[in-house]
């Protein structure tokens, strides 16, 4: 028999090509009533959701469903959940686990290839959604993301948790932002953390046993695996990540935005980098920079995934930052060195003011989750669409650059101060780790042209066509969420 709920479902996914369509669970749900989550994807990150929200107990949360792929994965976590005698439900494919209609929200801690599609199915099944950063893998479907969240009313929070520093990051970008230290002159991302060889393989490697390729690959191509490690390394292969900008680097991207106060993508944006100082299956580049060209003042990102020289174990560090951010200003600067604080400097370099504190991301997400309300999240999906976006575009760049000599990029990037002494502190450190530029060349990117308000390149086709990833059936992210 056809009840008028499955009829609905049926009408509107053949009519729009919607998966799910149900009535919000939220509205039945007063304050007090136990919140089901459901935690996607738990191979590294995602045990840390589950910890996470195990802890908010007293808050009326319960983990009652835990999705994985792999099969060896998702018995070890139902079986933690049995020896403490908690029930919980266990699920492969994730289109299952958003047909149990008792899961009120999902936090999806999969790739970054699945997190759009992950997202927006759940939005649409009636779900909130806590999302890990990067939220999309590429910027079109950042957007879709943040449409689908406001077309169904939901709460999307992304896993940039530094965001929950408010007393302490937050303060900070309000103490800049209304003026204290002058004009910012420059806002600079920092993510030197060490990353090294992740081997090399001949050939096409055995997909373990225990995974279900088919549904790990997803939206992304299904090729074979040409890497040792399915999981993790991953992130250095650009149909599933997006290289250590979109890994660590999205953390300090967002929090440069952030003090920059741009809603906007950049109006340009160019990269030079590679992948230096070894030979390896990973295809990300493991030393960056990229220069977001805002109006009001520039951001810089750095990447650098060598140590300070090669016999060191040791990673560099700027202005005492290593995975930070640095705010220059026209009377002194900001230093984020962590998560959860930042130290004001005058242009001396002395100590002027301290913020510190962070909340708990993930009960920031409960809370707005029964307030019902976007401006309650600390991380709400714009932002992390935004943040996610202003990598993609810098490795869009990236990719479609050419190898050149030091001097011929230095000769290009001359005219502007910042970027010219940010690359030959890249020059020095390369040299540090005996890289021969004029050997293992760097790429420069070209200065690509964004229509903000589209989100679209101007005048560069290749440029435009990486904006959006080519989806495999049937893990299509939908034009029309
Ligand atoms: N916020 C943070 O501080 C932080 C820290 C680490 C990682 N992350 C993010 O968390 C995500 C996961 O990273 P990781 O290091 O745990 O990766 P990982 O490869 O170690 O783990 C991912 C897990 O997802 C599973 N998976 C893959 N496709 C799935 C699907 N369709 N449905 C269910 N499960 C699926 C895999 O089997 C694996 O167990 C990444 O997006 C990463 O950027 C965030």
């Amino acid at each position: 028999m056809t009840n008028r709920r499955s009829f609905l479902k049926q009408s509107v996914s053949a009519s729009t090509g919607v998966f799910y369509i149900a009535k919000t669970s939220w509205a039945q749900k007063s304050p007090g009533d136990t919140i089901n989550m459901a935690v996607i994807g738990f191979g590294g990150r995602g045990g840390s959701h589950i910890s996470g929200y195990k802890k908010l107990k007293d808050e009326g949360v319960r983990v009652a469903a835990l999705c994985d792929v792999d099969s060896n994965t998702l018995s070890k976590g139902v079986g933690s959940f049995d020896k403490e005698k908690l029930k919980v439900t266990g699920y492969t494919d994730l289109r299952k686990l958003l047909e149990n209609k008792d899961i009120d929200a999902v936090s999806i801690a999969t790739p970054n290839h699945w997190h759009a599609l992950a997202t927006i199915w759940a939005v649409q099944a009636g779900k909130d959604v806590y999302v890990e950063k990067p939220v999309s893998h590429c910027v079109w479907e950042g957007r879709q993301m943040v449409k689908a969240a406001r077309k169904y009313g939901k709460m999307v929070q992304t896993g940039t948790q530094s965001r929950s520093s408010r007393k302490g990051i937050g303060e900070a970008v309000k103490y800049v932002q209304e003026g204290n230290l002058g004009k910012i002159l420059l806002s600079r991302g920092l993510c030197y953390k060490r990353r090294a060889s992740i081997g090399k393989t001949e050939g096409e490697q055995p997909i373990p046993e225990s995974i279900d390729y088919d549904l790990w690959c997803g939206p992304g191509p299904k090729g074979p695996l040409t890497r040792k490690n399915l999981k993790y390394d991953w992130h250095w292969t650009w149909a599933y990540g997006n290289g250590d900008l979109g890994n660590q680097g999205i953390h300090q991207m967002d929090i440069a935005r952030w003090f920059l106060g741009e809603m906007e993508l950049s109006p340009s944006v160019w990269s030079v980098g590679g992948r230096l100082g070894y030979e390896d299956d990973g295809e990300t580049a493991n030393t960056q920079i990229i220069f977001h060209g805002y109006e009001k003042a520039p951001m810089i990102f750095e990447v650098r995934g060598l140590p300070e020289n090669k016999d060191s174990k040791n990673m560099d560090k700027f202005k005492g930052a290593g995975v930070g951010v640095v705010v220059e200003c026209e009377g002194g600067y900001v230093v984020v060195p962590n998560y959860s604080g930042a130290i004001v400097y005058d242009k001396d370099g002395k100590e002027i003011k301290k913020f510190e504190g962070a909340e708990d991301h993930f009960k920031n997400f409960i809370n707005a989750c029964r307030s019902r309300r976007v401006d309650d999240l600390n991380a709400d999906i714009l932002e992390g669409h935004l943040s996610s976006a202003l990598c993609h575009t810098g490795n869009i760049s990236h990719r479609l650059g050419q190898k050149e000599k030091p001097e011929e990029i230095m000769e290009k990037i001359k005219g502007d101060t910042f970027a010219a002494d940010t690359f030959e502190r890249m020059k020095e450190h390369l040299a540090k780790n005996e890289v021969d530029l004029n050997k293992d060349m760097l790429t420069l990117g070209p200065v690509l042209k964004m229509d903000g308000k589209a989100e679209r390149f101007t005048g560069n086709d290749d440029a435009n066509a990486m904006l959006k990833d080519k989806y495999r059936e049937p893990f299509v992210v939908p034009d029309v969420v």
